[in-house]
Formats: structure tokens, C-alpha cells, sequence
């Protein structure tokens, strides 16, 4: 079989997110592939700009590249004790896209966040919007850091071997489910 595609989404924009290392991490426990990061700089969602002007490019890119994805690994942080408002905007607009391109798409969601439930509420928030889209979600044990903040070293990876070895787990059986 070629290299499996694999999309990375972050919940943060921030050039230095920990959801930005925490996928990086992901993606090398995940194994060979061709790594997809997403960018959810996206407009806000709108239906009278979606009505003048159709779907954006910008989200017509994801789109294609959630479609083009065999595994999607998705980090968000928490903020407020909930989703961050850019994650659910790309879902959003995603689900106002002609085809249902994350139905029955392997994926799993991770968080990274400064508080000590490592963004469990936003974690579980994320997990719920994706069940309406009829995401395939793999179970198993929750990756959640907490204090994310002191949890990787110079280089971005995870100090953590706990948190290694749960992230390998659950990207493992994410390659799995793709065969
Ligand atoms: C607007 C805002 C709200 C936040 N609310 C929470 C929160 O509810 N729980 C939490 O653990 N951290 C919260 N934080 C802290 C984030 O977890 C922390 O900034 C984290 O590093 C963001 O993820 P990133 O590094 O991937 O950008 C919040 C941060 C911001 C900017």
C-alpha cells in the first residue's frame, strides 16, 4: 500500500501551540505518511456570504483535503470550557459542503491545554459536533495534557512518557483502522 494520508487539524492558530506540537508528535506515533496540515484561517461562517459567493476557497481546501485524507488527527485547545470558536467555524463550514466529505472518516481527537483537565470539556465538546457529522471516531484512552505548558521539552516533543505511550495507542490503532 503507498503512504497513508494523514490530516493534522489544530484548534489553535498560534504559531507556537502545543496543539500544533502535540500533532507533530501524533503524527510521528502514527508512523510513515504524508502529513496534511490543515488551516482553519478560515472567514467566519456567514449564510449570506455562503449565499452571494458560494463556499470559500479557502474551505473548499479543506474540504478536499479532509476528502483526499485516509486518518485525520485533530488537537484542540480548550478555552472558556469549551471548543474554540475557529474549530467550530471550519466544521461548520465543512458541513455546508455539497458532499459529506468527514462521513465515516477514521479520526481521533486529542487535546493540550494550561489547565490541570488537559481540555477535557472542549475534548468532549469537539467529539460531540463530530458525531453529528458522522465522523468514525476511535475510542480509547483520552489524550489530554494538562499544563501543557511545562510538558515539552526544546524541541516540541512530549516529555511525558505516560502521554507518549497513550498518544502511540491511540495513533497505532488509528493506522490500523485505515489497514
Ligand atoms: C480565550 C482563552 C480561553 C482559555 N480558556 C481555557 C480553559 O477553559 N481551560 C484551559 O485549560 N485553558 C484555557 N485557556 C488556556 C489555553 O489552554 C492555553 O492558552 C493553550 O496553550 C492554548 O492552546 P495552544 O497552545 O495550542 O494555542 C484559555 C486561553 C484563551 C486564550
Amino acid at each position: 500500500m503507498s503512504k497513508p494520508t494523514l490530516l493534522a487539524i489544530s484548534g489553535s492558530l498560534r504559531k507556537g501551540s502545543f496543539n500544533r506540537m502535540l500533532l507533530k508528535e501524533a503524527a510521528r506515533a502514527f508512523g510513515d505518511a504524508e502529513v496534511v496540515e490543515a488551516d482553519l484561517a478560515l472567514p467566519l461562517y456567514d449564510g449570506d456570504l455562503e449565499e452571494a459567493e458560494g463556499i470559500p476557497a479557502s474551505v473548499q481546501m479543506l474540504a478536499s483535503q479532509i476528502k483526499g485524507a485516509d486518518a485525520i488527527v485533530i488537537s484542540s485547545p480548550e478555552y472558556n470550557k469549551g471548543i474554540p470558536g475557529v474549530l467550530k467555524n471550519a466544521l461548520d463550514w465543512v458541513s455546508r459542503v455539497s458532499e459529506p466529505v468527514l462521513k465515516n472518516k477514521p479520526t481521533v481527537v486529542i487535546s493540550a491545554a494550561a489547565g490541570r483537565t488537559g481540555g477535557e470539556t472542549a475534548q468532549f465538546m469537539v467529539l460531540s459536533c463530530l458525531t453529528q457529522l458522522q465522523v468514525r471516531l476511535l475510542p480509547g484512552p483520552a489524550v489530554l495534557i494538562a499544563a501543557a505548558m511545562n510538558e515539552f521539552d526544546e524541541s516540541g516533543a512530549l516529555k511525558n512518557v505516560r502521554y507518549k505511550e497513550t498518544l502511540s495507542t491511540r495513533m497505532q490503532a488509528l493506522r490500523a483502522e485505515i489497514g
